[in-house]
């Protein structure tokens, strides 16, 4: 699990303006609330003067309030209020991280990382959202890792064997043969195919990018935002996204958003829905059995055919961001929690110090710019 990336909250007609409430997240505790002019927040769901629940308490004149001593937090997780201490100062060490959000889609959405916003990965910009497409938004419960759903998703070979009541679509045999047409874009990947046979002597990916036609495509930013697009014909289509949030290291919640651009008209919805989430389940019932329940640490635990290439580019660049410093220690953190109280750095971290929750532990990153032991061998 990886900080510095969009992760979704709660729902925004899930998040009243007078009551908090919490999401767990890589296991850590967070709560979310609505200030004064109904702007979400998200802080650490962990009261600093003697540890509680942030989220058992109320909102009141947009801060949240504890409810084990009635100290409050505002948004920018600053104390602004301690009963006890009547009107005398405030500890300066009464602060707990809060994160950049954003609320879009209907998601609220909070930047867990403390990287400055010139350098923040971005939010996938739904180009669909409006009244030319109808959106379904669905909640979902997976009892698996985030990475194995992600991957799933990025997984054309699986259909025709998981889904027989979409009509188990099979990818010609050639095309399972071939790399997928891979194109990277920051922070991610993706490809866009034909559902049927490479032409001969064509270039699959400039043949059908334009068309839209009869293809499917499917890109990840990040490593928990998974977009699919299933192209029917040029006017027919089906736009799928799915932000996921790592609960824990066996438990995701998906913000899953299903847009379409036909069958606009209301009656057609229980149709579309029954039918969008039995294909779900579908992929859910496999996922819950997948063993390891967590990605293997290397490629070579499992074998990797060329329909996995897409699943491969994700893994490497889970690689990158992991060099670049942002992979949580789960074992470190694990080994710990309990006895500490952790919270996700902030940006104000980089503003300021002072903090009583500790960071949560990192695996170290690879310094930028510094030359690996084969490099310097060969120089
Ligand atoms: S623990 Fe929160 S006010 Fe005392
Ligand atoms: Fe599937």
């Amino acid at each position: 699990m990886y900080i510095n990336f969009w992760y979704p909250i709660v729902l925004g007609k899930d998040l009243p303006a007078d009551k908090p409430v919490r999401a767990t997240v890589f296991g850590l505790p967070f709560v979310a609330f609505r200030d004064s002019e109904g702007k979400a927040s998200v802080i650490a769901d962990t009261c600093v003067h003697r540890g509680g629940a942030l989220s058992k308490g109320w909102v009141k004149d947009g801060n949240v309030v504890c409810p084990y001593h009635g100290w409050a937090y505002g948004g920018d997780g600053k104390c602004t209020k301690v009963p006890s201490l009547g009107d005398q100062k405030i500890p300066a060490r009464a602060k707990v991280d809060a994160y950049p959000t954003e609320e879009k889609y209907g998601v609220v959405f909070a930047f867990l990382g403390d990287l400055p916003e010139s350098e923040r990965p971005p939010l996938w910009d739904i180009k669909e959202w409006g009244p030319d497409w109808k959106c379904q938004t669905y909640v979902l419960d997976l009892n698996a890792y985030y990475e194995r759903s992600v991957e799933n998703g990025l997984d054309p070979i699986h259909n025709e064997f998981v889904h027989p009541l979409q009509g188990a679509p099979k990818m010609d045999i050639e095309l399972q043969r071939s790399p997928l047409p891979m194109q990277d874009m920051p922070f991610g990947s993706g490809f866009y195919m034909s559902f049927a046979s490479k032409k001969p002597g064509t270039e699959l990916w400039e043949d059908r990018q334009g068309a839209r036609t009869g293809a499917a495509g499917s890109w990840y930013l990040g490593p928990n935002t998974l977009v699919t697009y299933i192209d029917l014909t040029a006017t027919n289509s089906f736009h799928q996204y799915i932000f996921e949030c790592p609960v824990d290291e066996s438990h995701t919640k998906l913000f899953f958003l299903n847009m379409r651009n036909w069958l606009m008209e209301d009656k057609h919805d229980a149709r579309v829905e029954d039918l969008t989430l039995r294909v779900v389940h579908e992929d859910m019932a496999i996922l819950t059995e997948l063993n390891p329940v967590r990605t293997p640490e290397t490629n070579t635990k499992e074998i990797l055919v060329p329909g996995d290439s897409a699943v491969l580019r994700y893994r490497e660049h889970l690689q990158e961001w992991q060099d670049k410093g942002w992979r949580i220690d789960q074992k470190a953190l694990k080994a710990k929690q309990g006895d500490v109280a952790f919270a996700i750095p902030c940006p104000a971290r980089r503003e300021s110090g002072n903090w009583v929750l500790d960071p949560v532990p990192l695996i170290p990153g690879k310094a930028a710019g510094a030359a690996s032991v084969t490099e310097i061998k060969r120089a």
